[in-house]
């Protein structure tokens, strides 16, 4: 695949989507080829799912149901838009992945972490992002943020002890994988952020050509 796939994670409300849509000027500016997307979604069909699941639920979604929601919406989106994409030769620039479903299953619905790894695996097929932005805020601080822009999903509705959750095992997998994950202190404002990640992002082998 001649592209590169880049990733963006971390607690909601923790500005990703801003930094992505920065991120897609300065690189798009060098001429790169640049695709943003995002999970759950990026399709027609993965938005439905997301719309399933992001919509308050009288009956409540089993784990294992939404677990396997998040990866059919993930099996559409690789095989509709992110492998085109890189097989063109593009920057995909997504906002969540299977790390989201290693931490949010895995870990705040404590699903077994194989279970998990297994579905993700099959869901991505060959792709594997090349390199993942973790954004990290303590998970309140997060929830306000996104609460104030007028976000309210089923997600959000989870106690702050879930979040709280999400955030440690968002660290604990940046931990084990150092190489791949960066974790980005989200508490600062939003220009100091993307000045790192664009100054990190020109670090990166792939753009040695770019
Ligand atoms: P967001 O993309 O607007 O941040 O919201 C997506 C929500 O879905 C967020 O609460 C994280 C959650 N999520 C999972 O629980 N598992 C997943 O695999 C993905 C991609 C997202």
């Amino acid at each position: 695949m001649k592209g590169a796939f880049i990733t963006f994670e971390g607690c909601e409300g923790s500005g990703k989507s801003t930094q992505i849509r920065l991120m897609a000027d300065f690189l798009r500016a060098r001429g790169a080829e640049v695709t943003i997307t995002r999970e759950p979604g990026g399709t027609p069909l993965a938005e439905r799912i997301r719309g399933l699941l992001m919509e308050t639920c009288e009956e409540t979604i089993a784990p294992l149901t939404e677990l396997f929601l998040y990866e059919a919406a993930r099996a559409q989106h690789v095989q509709q838009i992110v492998l085109p994409a890189l097989q063109r030769g593009a920057i995909v620039l997504c906002d969540r992945f299977y790390d989201s479903t290693t931490v949010y299953q895995g870990v705040g619905r404590k699903l077994d972490p194989a279970t998990v790894g297994l579905l993700n695996r099959l869901a991505a097929g060959a792709v594997r992002p090349m390199h993942t932005y973790v954004f990290d805020l303590p998970a309140a601080e997060g929830l306000r943020r996104a609460w104030e822009r007028g976000s309210d999903d089923r997600m959000m509705q989870e106690a702050v002890t879930f979040h709280e959750a999400v955030r440690e095992g968002f660290l604990a997998l940046a931990q084990e994988e150092g190489d791949r994950i960066t974790i980005v202190d989200a508490s600062r404002p939003i220009e100091i952020i993307q000045e790192e990640l664009r100054r990190h992002i020109c670090g990166l082998p792939f753009m040695e050509n770019r």
